[in-house]
Parts: C-alpha cells; structure tokens; sequence
C-alpha cells in the first residue's frame, strides 16, 4: 500500500520519541498498518541543535506553518505545545489543507478543542490525540471505543506526573522541593511553562478533555475549580505521612443534578490505597460506568517514551485508514476507508 507521510512539528522530547519509535520499530509499524511510515518532513525552531535522533534524513521546514501545508505530507503530528499561536494556526492550517492532525497538546485542546473539532469536520478530517491526557496510559481509546457501550457516571485520578513527582519524592527522599522540580524537567515531565504543572492547569486541562468525552458536553476548561500544589509544604506531607494519608493533586469529573463538577485540587488519600500508593511520574485514572463497573488505568504519564508510544497509537490508527488509491486515481493520492468523525464531542 501507499505510505502515510507524516510532517512532525516539534522536536523535543515527545518529537524526537516519536522519530525514534519510528526510526527503531520500521518493520514491525509497517506490518501493523500495512503500509511504511514515512516521515517527509520536520520542524522545529533551531535547526542547529543537537538532537538526540538522526533528523538529517528528512526535509527540515523553519516554519511549522509551511510544513503543515506541504503536500507531501498525510498527517500532521504537532508537538510543539502551547494552547495559541503557532501550534493553533499549523494544526488549523494541516486540517484546512486537507491533512488529519495527531497533537500530544492538552492545552490546545481544552482552549480550543471544540473549534478544532467542527473544524476537522467540515473539512473531512480527523484530530487524534491520546497522547494528550495521562501520557503513555490509553485512555481516551478506552473511553471510546472500550467503554462505548457504558454510561459513564465519574472520572477521578492523579493526571499530572510532575506533580506527582514532586510529591512523592519530597517525601520518599526528603529532597527540597527545587532538587525534585530540577529532576522532574530532567526526565522531561514539564511544560515549556512549568507554572502549568505545578498550578494544577495542566491537570485540569486533561480533566475538562476527558469529562467531554466522558459526559458528552463541550469541552468546558473554565469550569474546572483549580487550585495546585504551590502551597504544599514538606511539614504538610509530612503531616499527613503521620496521619497515614499523603497528599494528591486529585481530579474528580462527575456528571449531578446541578450539572457537570469537575474539582483539581491537592487531596487527602490513605497512604495504603492505589492512588496513595502512585510514586513519581505515575498517573492514574479511575472510571467509573455503568455496565462495566469500575476500572483502573495506571501507567507512566509523562516523559518521552510513553508519551511518544501515545502518539505512535494514533499514528498508526491512521495509518490503518488509509488504503490505495482506488483504479483510476492519480499515484500518491490517498482517501479515507472510512468517513471522518469528530474526535471531541
Ligand atoms: P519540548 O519543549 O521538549 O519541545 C517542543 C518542541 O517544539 C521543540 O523541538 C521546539 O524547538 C519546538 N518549537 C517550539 N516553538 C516553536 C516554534 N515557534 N516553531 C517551531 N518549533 C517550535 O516539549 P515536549 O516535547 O515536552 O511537549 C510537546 C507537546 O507534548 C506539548 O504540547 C506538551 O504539553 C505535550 N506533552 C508532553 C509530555 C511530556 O511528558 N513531555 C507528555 C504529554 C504531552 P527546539 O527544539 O528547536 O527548541
Ligand atoms: N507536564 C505533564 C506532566 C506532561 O507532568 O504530567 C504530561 O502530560
């Protein structure tokens, strides 16, 4: 079959997780989708940095904005982040010119992800992004295509690593809170704007994405109540260690009476409970449904490798699509298997 051509934007940790995966597991993807992944082109902002894969191979594009228009290009994975400007107006741009989008970007989505979805619509494309919430942890799969059969009643769950990082190891270690941040960006857990993380913005953002999916609603961030771990101090975990609980910062998304609640806030939990349990960039997601019950997703929910394995699932969902042209149809020219569908309800 005809390859899917993909233009990556954004080389950082989750991009360049990416272009190994697909560097590594060649053989093995193409016999997944039947077809090759063949990366055409990428972008990111210095194109002299050293990088941690080989980048020679492809088209370099300074501007993610022409790489999105490009036509040598299927699917336009944006990794680059940030909920406005270059990555808002390069995803509209792939999707405008004709391109499905895979994006690991949670703001976006939670600021913008309603437009983007009707957008995809009327346009006949899709916007994948699992790679959005809880890193390597299949959720959003889970949520619709596992769970397509439920009503679900709640979501709950630790949904930001760096935080969960940080809490963990200030108490396990006794390190200072800056000794434990400076890791945690080591490893690669923090946005380009760390306020994000620590503020709980992040976790919410994943929390108002996962209750539209869950409830069906609009994806609805400004209803998030929010409130991050800035104020924790190593006498409270400490406190709480004594008391035999430790401190989560804890979504809750539920569907009442009075309408959708969505909660983010650092959290009370028993030390011996699952969630208490969770150490370093670990994230959790607890749902509960009617038919199945409750079920419990736990995985690494940031860093380079599980978020890029995210990726690589809606990657390859798109691959699997994709079919030759039909007789008669110009060579390269790809259509769709099947018809588009809106990814954020
Ligand atoms: P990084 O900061 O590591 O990488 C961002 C990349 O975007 C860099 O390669 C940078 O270029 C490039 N870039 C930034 N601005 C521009 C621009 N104006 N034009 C072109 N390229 C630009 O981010 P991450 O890889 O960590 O995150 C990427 C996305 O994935 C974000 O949306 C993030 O929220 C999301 N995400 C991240 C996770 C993680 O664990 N890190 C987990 C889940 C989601 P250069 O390298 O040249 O500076
Ligand atoms: N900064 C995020 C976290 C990355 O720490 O969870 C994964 O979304």
């Amino acid at each position: 079959s005809a390859p899917i051509r993909l233009g990556i934007a954004g080389l950082g940790t989750v991009g360049i997780g990416v272009v190994k995966i697909i560097q590594k597991h060649a053989e093995l993807l193409s016999a997944r989708c039947g077809c090759e992944i063949v990366i055409s082109a990428v972008s990111a902002r210095d194109r002299r940095k050293n990088r941690d894969a080989d980048v020679s191979g492809y088209a370099w594009v300074d501007d993610p904005l022409e790489l999105a228009a490009r036509d040598d290009v299927d699917v336009f994975v944006e990794l680059i982040g940030g909920d406005h400007g270059v990555a808002r107006e390069a995803v509209e741009l792939a999707l405008k010119t004709g391109k499905d989008v895979v994006t690991a970007n949670k703001a976006l989505l939670a600021m913008h992800g309603q437009e983007l979805a009707e957008l995809a619509e009327e346009q006949g494309r899709v916007i994948r992004f699992e790679a959005a919430v809880a890193g390597g942890i299949p959720v959003i799969k889970t949520m619709t295509e596992s769970l397509a059969g439920n009503r679900i009643s709640r979501i709950m769950g630790v949904m930001n690593g760096t935080c969960n990082y940080i809490l963990t190891r200030m108490e396990s270690a006794g390190l200072p809170y800056e000794t434990v941040f400076d890791e945690a960006r080591r490893l690669g857990y923090l946005e380009a704007d760390p306020q994000l993380d620590v503020g709980g913005i992040d976790a919410a953002h994943k929390l108002a994405i996962l209750s539209s999916i869950a409830f069906g609603t609009r994806v609805a961030f400004d209803g998030v109540e929010i409130e991050g771990i800035e104020r924790i101090s190593i006498d409270d975990i400490h406190r709480a260690a004594d008391m035999g609980y430790r401190i989560k910062l804890l979504g809750v998304a539920q569907m009442t009476a009075r309408g959708l609640e969505q909660r983010m806030s650092p959290c009370l939990v028993p030390a011996d409970s699952p969630l208490g349990q969770l150490q370093g960039g670990t994230n959790m997601v607890v749902i509960e449904a009617d038919s199945v019950g409750q079920l419990v997703l736990r995985g690494a929910g940031a860093g380079e490798g599980p978020t890029a394995s995210a990726v690589m699932s809606d990657i390859v969902e798109l691959a699997r699509k994709v079919r030759v042209p039909v007789f008669g149809q110009p060579a390269g020219s790809l259509t769709r298997a099947q018809p588009a569908r809106t990814a954020v309800p």
